[in-house]
């Protein structure tokens, strides 16, 4: 049997989510949706649509335009790199500011957005068997029938170190004590989110990366999906 699965991987902020399911997508030619990139997009929206203002937001104003919004993801051939398009602007390296980062917490707590978006990640499954989805809430709630389910963890330092080698490397000035700070800041309101908090479900398969190489993570998850395909 060499069926088209649908592979949930969820878990905590900096897990390494995105690196395994981006190599599982090229190797199996699955499409992938980045649903973190998705609640990032809607920030960039509010943002863009001048929702926030200085620590003050008007959510009702919000509400109503969310049904302007219209997401797309597009394998870019040339780069080597998923795209993602809000109306049709590519604004895969907008969704990563400072300002996206800092608000992107607030918006995946409104229930309209959420609810949006599940739907959105439903339709795209629905147009194209064979997908890896990455996310807080992807195995429990988006796809509970997922053929395969991850849940990543790994260790606050760990973690917090990957993320500080990453932002140096993107020019950011941040110490790794803040990168600590914003990261267990995250974990909390991940988990303790009143709709859909991340919470690793009964039947998803558990990977601590604080001391696994990315190989040796992709070697087994490919075994998990040999068995399940
Ligand atoms: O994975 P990420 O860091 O790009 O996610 C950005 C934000 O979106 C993060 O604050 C958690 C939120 N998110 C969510 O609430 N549900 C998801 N399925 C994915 C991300």
């Amino acid at each position: 049997m060499n069926q088209k699965i649908i592979i949930a991987i969820d878990g905590y902020s900096s897990s390494g989510k995105s690196t395994l399911a981006k190599a599982i997508s090229k190797k199996l030619k699955y499409k992938y949706i980045d649903s973190g990139a998705m609640y990032r997009s809607v920030t960039l929206f509010a943002i863009q649509n001048k929702i926030f203002n200085s620590d003050l937001w008007n959510i009702q104003n919000f509400i109503p335009i969310l049904k302007e919004i219209n997401l797309k993801f597009k394998w870019n051939k040339k780069y080597n790199q998923t795209d993602i398009f809000l109306n049709k602007e590519n604004i895969l390296y907008k969704i990563r500011s400072e300002q996206v980062e800092d608000k992107v917490n607030f918006i995946s707590q409104i229930p309209e957005v959420r609810e949006k978006l599940t739907l959105m990640q439903r339709n795209m499954a629905e147009e194209k068997k064979g997908i890896v989805v990455d996310g807080r809430d992807i195995g429990n709630y988006v796809f509970p029938k997922s053929e395969l389910k991850i849940f990543m963890k790994g260790s606050i330092e760990i973690r917090s170190y990957r993320r500080y080698k990453d932002l140096k490397k993107r020019g950011k000035k941040i110490s790794y004590e803040e990168v600590k700070k914003n990261l267990i800041y995250r974990d909390i309101m991940d988990t303790s989110r009143n709709i859909s908090p991340l919470k690793k479900s009964i039947d998803s398969i558990e990977i601590d990366n604080t001391f696994l190489s990315v190989e040796k993570q992709l070697n087994l998850i490919f075994k998990l999906i040999n068995k399940k395909k």
